[in-house]
């Protein structure tokens, strides 16, 4: 089916705008907000006070990408939630009045979910498409969850985090290490000078699919600590062993449940998605896997890991297809449980 589809993404600190036909890519526009830097994490108020600014020039910019005029657009897609609410509220109240001074149907769609449909993006760039049922590592800022992809829209989470998620552990570890925020990118990149065996930290023992990460942050915080009552610079002196170091525990325990998840479902179609789906190490991981183990691995393109507006709209286009129209009266959620 032919569609115009505007996604909208304002669910923590980037505004995002993009336009798919079908589904394909024909704009994704990003604006980041520099302004939580200093502070070493995202300032909720901050957040939503930037995608105020950012909400109609970013929007304005993807529809001159895409080289359509607002008038060509079908639907109107929006993340609803999980995600911060002040910074929700600016993208879910921009989406309806869109929709409805245009009258177009309004799409709602779940951030975590899109992720997973990130996957069925097309643009220039040849990549492979998963078959459903599939398994998908999602894995960002505030998620870490092995997911069961039967559809678009059946998604079983069989396994999830207890504590802490992989993302957050990346940014904790880097605070601890001074680095500035997000630290996920900046260890994976001072990883690569690294040695991943030179230090070792706990790895958690929980049953089943779950995860934990909350025993790994506190023994990197302890680890340091006693380190640094001996030599005072010990972080700088051994910063890219322990960013080596660190990456590769939070991925061995990524890794580990995601193969036992692929034992117990007998699911090889295996993909990653969210954030931390951008990471080289983790990346690597699972082209391995595909070696060892015969798996088919989905890995999506940079630009489709961290958070866009593309998924927000391939998601917002499997519903158009549906007729799986949202109210004007949705109201966002910050969690993806109260739903
Ligand atoms: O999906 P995402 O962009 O936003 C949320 O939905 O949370 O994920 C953000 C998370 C942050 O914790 C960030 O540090 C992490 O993804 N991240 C990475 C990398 N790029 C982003 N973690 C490790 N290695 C990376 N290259
Ligand atoms: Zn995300």
């Amino acid at each position: 089916m032919c569609a115009y589809i505007l996604g909208i993404e304002s669910s923590c600190d980037d505004t995002s705008a993009a336009v798919l036909h079908d589904t394909h890519v024909l704009a994704n526009v990003i604006a980041n907000q520099q302004v939580h830097e200093k502070f070493g994490g995202v300032v909720p108020e901050l957040a939503s006070r930037a995608h105020q600014q950012n909400i109609i020039p970013v929007i304005d910019t993807a529809l001159k990408v895409a080289n359509i005029d607002k008038k060509q657009l079908n639907a109107v897609a929006y993340t609803r939630g999980p995600g911060l609410l002040g910074s929700l509220l600016v993208g879910s109240s921009f989406a309806k009045s869109f929709a409805l001074t245009l009258g177009i149907p309004l799409i709602e769609t779940d951030h975590m979910e899109s992720h997973i449909l990130a996957h069925f993006l097309r643009d220039d760039e040849v990549r492979p498409i998963p078959t459903f049922p599939f398994l998908c590592l999602t894995v960002s800022g505030g998620h870490t969850q092995i997911v069961k992809v039967n559809n678009y829209f059946d998604m079983e989470i069989i396994g999830k985090t207890i504590d802490d998620a992989a993302g957050e552990t990346f940014d904790k570890a880097a605070k601890i290490m001074d680095l500035p925020y997000p630290g996920g990118p900046l260890i994976d990149k001072l990883a690569k000078d690294g040695d991943p065996s030179k230090f070792s930290f706990s790895e958690p023992n929980i049953p089943g699919l779950d995860y934990s990460f909350s025993g790994l942050k506190t023994s990197i915080l302890y680890f340091l600590r006693d380190r640094l009552r001996e030599d005072n610079t010990f972080i700088q002196t051994n910063k890219a062993d322990l960013c080596a170091s660190i990456q590769h525990t939070i991925i061995n325990i990524l890794m580990k449940k995601l193969v036992r998840a692929s034992q117990q479902t007998g699911i090889s179609q295996v993909a990653i998605a969210g954030g931390v789906s951008a990471n080289s190490g983790l990346r690597q991981a699972m082209m391995a896997m595909e070696q060892k183990l015969g798996w088919q691995v989905y890995i999506p393109k940079m630009s489709y890991s961290t958070d866009n507006a593309a998924m927000i709209a391939a998601s917002g286009y499997f519903k158009y297809i549906e007729k799986m129209f949202a109210s004007q009266e949705l109201t966002p959620y910050a969690r993806q449980s109260s739903r």
